[in-house]
């Protein structure tokens, strides 16, 4: 009997478990153009609500890895590290420690993201400095690699074209939200990518697509798995995304303060997380010394200088403007809105999610495939969790381009809701959760 698509979204809507040839045949078929959008989103909407056990998730990620080719990195020195993060708002982590890492000598070839559902993407952050591409031939990526220790790229039309089609699909159609999808669209990535050691940040939190700690072990579990199945030493480490990461939110906003980050300075989380990112990479690019000796050095490249100087040859080697970074001259909105608390008392929660909707809304991430975005709008906080907070005093400023009063006051209004005070003061807890290894 021949196998057809609805076949296949039944068994899966009645809970059943697919076979690898069902699997491969929905994956091939799909990313060939030979299944239409509709059938695949029905798919895809009976795995988020029936899942998919962990052999069929290192199926799909298999056949999702063979939808493409595969990036031999070979002739670059050394161990090659990746770092990925499943998402989050004002997570610009890797704009600070992958320039930290590779100033410290670890080879990073990274193919980043475009803004995923509320969630900011690396790409869209770097496409803020005027004339950088990130579009680059493999053989060029590699040299440059090879040559400086670091590039951003976007990920090339023939690596996991099925991963293409189905995250664009994904972030319209409401089927972001699933473990074994995340795991099987990440790994694919990351296994085509073709590093030797990869380093994974799985956010939790309001703010991330893992709203509990269980739910990110799990996620961070089966993809540790798919890594090691596939012999590439994998490494998670579970982050707090109940608040934004850093203050700044929005593309060209994150990248000053990624910037401050990476010439000493900037959000202390920021900072902190940046450095023991970097000594992971340090580690698993086999660089690392005593803990203590690898956390001075790291320090002293963010305090000196010389990982900001990393960035910004990669940034001109990638044909953006330093000169503009350097003036601090990104592209900013006409209008500054500062939205004042009403009570006093500790922040208690901040509704992430909400604050990235709301940046997505301003125009700084898409509502629809390929719409254009604009780098310069975003929120930029003045205060966060555990902080004690006076009537009046600025919670956060507002970058927009939006010129109706009306407008304003309900954005205003909108962010300031997402400030959850208690009257007692909030006690602070660590960024890192867990490490899986
Ligand atoms: N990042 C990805 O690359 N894929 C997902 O599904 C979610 C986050």
């Amino acid at each position: 009997m021949t196998m057809t698509m609805v076949d296949i979204i039944n068994a899966k809507r009645e809970g059943q478990t697919l076979s690898r040839a069902e699997i491969a045949y929905f994956v091939e078929q799909y990313a060939e153009g030979l299944i239409p959008d509709y059938q695949a989103a029905a798919l895809l909407m009976a795995i988020c609500c029936r899942g998919a056990d962990e052999r069929e998730t290192f199926d799909l990620t298999e056949a999702m890895l063979k939808s493409g080719k595969e990036l031999d990195l070979q002739r670059i020195a050394g161990i090659k590290v990746d770092k990925h993060s499943t998402g989050g708002v004002g997570d610009k982590l890797t704009l600070v420690a992958a320039p930290l890492a590779a100033a410290a000598g670890v080879k990073v070839a990274k193919m980043s993201g475009r803004g995923l559902g509320h969630t900011g993407g690396t790409l869209d952050k770097l496409e803020s400095i005027p004339g950088f591409h990130s579009v680059m031939e493999p053989e060029a990526f590699i040299r440059q690699v090879d040559r400086m220790g670091l590039a951003i790229i976007g990920q090339t039309h023939d690596l996991v074209p099925a991963d293409q089609k189905l995250y664009a699909l994904r972030d319209v159609t409401g089927t972001v939200q699933s473990i074994p999808l995340i795991a099987a669209s990440i790994m694919s990535k990351k296994l085509a990518a073709g590093s030797n050691k990869i380093l994974l940040d799985v956010t939790v939190g309001n703010g991330a697509f893992m709203k509990t700690e269980a739910e990110a072990v799990e996620l961070a579990r089966l993809m540790v798995a798919i890594g090691k199945t596939a012999g590439r030493e994998t490494v998670a480490v579970l982050t707090d995304m109940s608040e934004p990461l850093g203050y700044a939110i929005g593309n060209s906003l994150e990248i000053e303060e990624a910037m401050a980050a990476l010439n000493g300075g900037g959000p202390q989380d920021l900072r902190e997380l940046a450095l023991f990112f970097a000594a992971e990479m340090l580690k698993l690019a086999g660089l690392s010394q005593a803990e203590a000796q690898d956390r001075r050095r790291l320090e002293e490249l963010l305090d000196h200088g010389q990982a900001l100087a990393k960035f910004l040859e990669m940034v001109s080697l990638q044909g953006g403007n330093t000169r503009v970074l350097l003036r601090h001259q990104l592209p900013r909105a006409k209008f500054h809105l500062p939205v004042l608390a009403k009570a006093a008392g500790w922040i208690q929660e901040i509704d992430t999610l909400s604050l990235g909707k709301m940046v997505v809304e301003l125009g700084g991430g898409r509502k629809v495939i390929g719409e254009k975005i604009d780098h310069s709008v975003g929120l930029l906080l003045e205060r966060k969790k555990t902080d004690p907070i006076e009537p009046n005093q600025v919670l956060l400023t507002i970058d927009t381009n939006e010129s109706e009063p009306e407008k304003q006051l309900l954005l205003e209004e909108t962010a300031r809701q997402a400030f959850v005070l208690s009257p007692q003061p909030v006690r602070r807890s660590s960024s890192i959760l867990q490490i899986i290894h």
